[in-house]
This record gives structure tokens, C-alpha cells and sequence, in this order.
């Protein structure tokens, strides 16, 4: 009886020690804003959902920079011709400018979610060159104006150049209708307007050496023209097989030695081999984090961060596409209702074993 007793005490000892253990560790664990203060700041896209209850809690904690998923894309923001919709927009520069977040603005100019009006005339024609860069003028010149000075970073154009085909131009509306140079008008007439701001052209899979290659040639006429671009964003959509460590450093050097800095742009690390396109699901399509996915996440988590630490100065800025595990673009897409695991918080909010190896160094 008196052994029993004993035995119970001790094993609540033990209990209440490892749990005061663990929480003194989460305690201890520094945030993201914390092990990366020296380096550069820790963004996250947002959705206006994002910036109350547990979400916000984490974002406040964790980041100190936001990007607006959706809110600033060309159709969110400006669905008709005299209508912008600033609701969702403001409410994210808002809870920035409340939290002392700085907010990065994208996108000013990119093929997809644009609004069909933004090419056509009235009687449903195509509006020719001129009226396409005075429509793209204005809408540049209404947004930047409207959060001048609390807008630190844009994504002036987005995804410009083609994966694939020879040519470094995407064949969107922009360039049939306007030519290459509707590209070098955005960044003038986003220079125009706030000339503190740092301006941007992103893009996805810029470490496939054709892409690559491609980006660099058209920003390198950009700089040739003296366009005012003052960086590169690498969305970093990558995958646990994505890129390797060298595809990235090229990627970094190459940008940087046109005097350009580097802003991670988009991060998410997939735990799916990396697709571009759309598709269905097939029947070996299976939605388990696996313990193996876990190690090698870790680990792919660790290089990129050990390697943007490494570019200090040339990398500006790191954001994370999305706040947790919980819901994030990629539950569907490439792959509709394949739930994928690409942060570091997992679906309660919690750091991942990721998490350990980026903010420990
Ligand atoms: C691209 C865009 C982003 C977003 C993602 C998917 O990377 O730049 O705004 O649409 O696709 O969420």
C-alpha cells in the first residue's frame, strides 16, 4: 500500500516535470521574426480569414511581414472598369499597420485573374495598345497611390515568361496586345507613383536552367534600360525533391549579379514530386504525411534556409504562402482533394519537426 502510494507520487512527479519541460520549451523556442531578426523579415500570405482567432495569433507571433494571397491581384481588386473592391485589401494593410507588420503588394500585372474587361471595349472588342497601357496605367496608379508609403515591396509583373516554347515572353494579352514593353511601362508607372517603393518581378520555377535562363535575359534588358526593378522574386514553390541546393545558389548569384536583390517570394514545400498543371486525381494519389516525408521535409526546410542565411544582404525578404498546414492552395492543386503538407505549422497551429532546424543554427 505505502509502496504503491510512493510509486503513484513519483510517477505524477515525472509527469508534471516533462510537462513543464515541454511548455518551458515551446516558451523557449524562439519565432521565426526572432532567429531571422538580423537577416531579413519572415512573411506569410494572408486572406482577410487569417487576421483573427488562432491564425492572427500565430501571425502576430511568428511573422513580421504579410502578403495578400489574393486581395491585390488584378480581378479581386478591380472587377470592373470604375469599381475597386478595397474591402479585403485594406483590412490587410490595416492589421499590418496595426501589428507593425510591414505588408509586401502583389500583383500589379499578371495574365491570370485578370478581369475580362480589362482587354475589351464596350461592344466586347479588343481595346488596342494604347487603351491597354492607359487601363494599366490607371490601375497601377489608383492601388499604389491608395497605400503609398505602407506598401514597402510589389510584385509589379508576375509570371511574364513561358516554361516552355523558345521565346522569353509568356504569349498572354499583355504582350499580344501591347508588346514586350508592357513590362517595362508597369515598373515606370509603379516607379511613378511611389518611387520608395521596392519593386518586383516574380515568377515560379525559376530554377529549371531553361526558365532561369529566360528570366535572367528579360530582367537583364530591364537593367539595360535602366527600368527601375530593383529585385527578383523566386516564388519558391518547391517540393521536398526541389531544388537542390546548387539549382538555388545559381538561381541567387545569377539575379544578384545584375545588381538585383533576391525576395523569396511564395515558399511552400510540397511533399508531392512538383507539378505545374492541373490534373485529376488518380487512384495511387494518397494524402498521408508520412514519417519519411516528415525527415526529408526537414531536411529540405534546413538547406534553404542555411542558404538564404548564406545570401545575407542579397536575399531581402522570405514569405511563406499560406499560415499552416490547416488549408493551403496546394489541398487543391495541382491536384484537387489531395491534401499536402508544405508549412511549418501543422494543422493545429503547432511548429513541425521543420521548424526545429530553421530557427536553430
Ligand atoms: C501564383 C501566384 C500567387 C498564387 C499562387 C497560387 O504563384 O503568384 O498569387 O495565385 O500562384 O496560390
Amino acid at each position: 500500500m505505502v509502496r504503491s502510494s510512493a510509486l503513484r507520487f513519483w510517477v505524477q512527479c515525472v509527469a508534471v516535470s516533462a510537462a513543464l519541460f515541454s511548455s518551458e520549451n515551446v516558451l523557449a523556442q524562439k519565432s521565426l521574426k526572432e532567429a531571422y531578426k538580423d537577416f531579413f523579415p519572415i512573411g506569410v500570405a494572408v486572406a482577410p480569414r487569417n487576421l483573427s482567432g488562432p491564425e492572427s495569433d500565430l501571425i502576430k507571433k511568428q511573422f513580421n511581414s504579410i502578403t495578400p494571397e489574393n486581395a491585390m491581384k488584378m480581378g479581386p481588386i478591380h472587377p470592373e472598369q470604375n469599381r475597386y473592391n478595397w474591402k479585403d485589401a485594406d483590412a490587410i494593410v490595416a492589421f499590418g499597420q496595426q501589428n507593425g507588420i510591414k505588408v509586401r503588394g502583389h500583383t500589379l500585372c499578371w495574365h491570370n485573374q485578370t478581369p475580362k474587361w480589362f482587354f475589351t471595349d464596350s461592344l466586347g472588342k479588343q481595346v488596342s495598345r494604347e487603351e491597354l497601357l492607359a487601363r494599366l496605367k490607371q490601375h497601377i496608379t489608383d492601388v499604389m497611390t491608395r497605400y503609398k508609403g505602407k506598401i514597402y515591396a510589389w510584385d509589379v509583373v508576375n509570371e511574364a515568361v513561358p516554361d516552355t516554347s523558345n521565346s522569353i515572353y509568356r504569349a498572354s494579352k499583355f504582350y499580344q496586345i501591347i508588346g514586350p514593353d508592357y513590362i517595362e511601362k508597369a515598373f515606370e508607372y509603379a516607379h511613378a507613383v511611389d518611387p520608395e517603393a521596392k519593386l518586383f518581378y516574380n515568377d515560379y520555377n525559376t530554377e529549371s536552367v531553361a526558365k532561369r535562363e529566360k528570366i535572367y535575359q528579360l530582367v537583364k534588358k530591364l537593367k539595360d534600360k535602366n527600368v527601375p526593378i530593383h529585385g527578383v522574386g523566386l516564388q519558391a514553390h518547391w517540393s521536398i525533391y526541389e531544388p537542390t541546393q546548387a539549382e538555388l545558389e545559381k538561381s541567387i548569384t545569377q539575379f544578384a549579379s545584375l545588381g538585383l536583390a533576391v525576395q523569396i517570394t511564395e515558399l511552400d514545400v510540397s511533399v508531392y514530386p512538383k507539378e505545374h498543371e492541373r490534373r485529376e486525381k488518380k487512384t495511387n494519389d494518397t494524402s498521408t504525411f508520412t514519417a519519411e516525408m516528415e525527415q526529408k521535409q526537414s531536411a529540405h526546410y534546413k538547406m534553404l534556409f542555411d542558404t538564404f542565411r548564406k545570401y545575407k544582404g542579397t536575399v531581402t525578404g522570405v514569405t511563406f504562402w499560406n499560415v499552416s498546414d490547416k488549408s493551403t492552395w496546394l489541398d487543391n492543386f495541382p491536384v484537387p482533394n489531395r491534401k499536402d503538407y508544405p508549412l511549418l505549422f501543422d494543422q493545429n497551429y503547432q511548429p513541425k519537426k521543420a521548424f526545429d532546424g530553421v530557427v536553430n543554427f
